[in-house]
């Protein structure tokens, strides 16, 4: 099984991912460095030689070549997804598969982009977002992305708990068979 997590910049899906990944014994991988070791760049370095749309094609054939890869028939992993990935109507479809599940880390606009403006955030993370321009366009963005998200097969609000509360919540949402690892 792979366990996809979606959600907003700043909404923690990498350390709660990791997380996640630790309860279950499961390996973690974060779409962003999967993109950045293949492509050899940064995803910053990626937006200025390549342009957002340049980007986004290297994001859907990361996450292709990962879907296909053997790895996943032989074992279950924890996913943390870009916050763009699941607005791409190709990556949504190429999502919807019975061993895969997706989990949206839910957030107010003003929480997020507040998170993001904080370095060290939930799981400190400070890899540079190109996307991360003002509040109104922040604000724009989520308006827009927010439809996918709620389409995800189990959504969490992540508001005031904990990593370790989020990552529990996950876990038994999720209703996991003992088979799947
Ligand atoms: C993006 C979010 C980033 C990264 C890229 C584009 C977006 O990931 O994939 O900068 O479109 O929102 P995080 O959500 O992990 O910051």
């Amino acid at each position: 099984m792979l366990v996809c997590l979606v959600g907003f910049m700043g909404a923690g899906k990498t350390s709660i991912g990791r997380a996640l990944a630790q309860r279950l014994g499961w390996r973690f991988l974060d779409l962003d460095d999967l993109i950045e070791s293949r492509e050899g760049r940064s995803i910053a370095e990626i937006f200025n030689r390549l342009g957002e749309s340049g980007f986004r094609i290297a994001e859907t054939s990361t996450l292709k070549e990962l879907l296909t890869a053997k790895s996943l028939t032989g074992s279950s992993m924890v996913l943390a997804l870009g916050g763009g990935t699941l607005s791409q109507p190709e990556n949504e479809a190429a999502l919807q598969r019975e061993d895969v599940k997706t989990v949206f880390l839910s957030a107010s606009a003003l929480e997020l982009w507040q998170r993001c403006l904080t370095k060290h955030s939930v799981g400190g993370d400070t890899r540079l977002r190109p996307l991360l321009k003002d509040e109104a366009s922040f604000k724009q963005l989520y308006e827009e992305r927010l439809p996918a998200f709620e389409r995800a097969n189990v959504v969490v609000t992540t508001s005031g708990k904990s990593v370790d509360a989020i990552a529990e919540e996950i876990h038994s949402a999720l209703d996991i068979p003992p088979t799947a690892n």
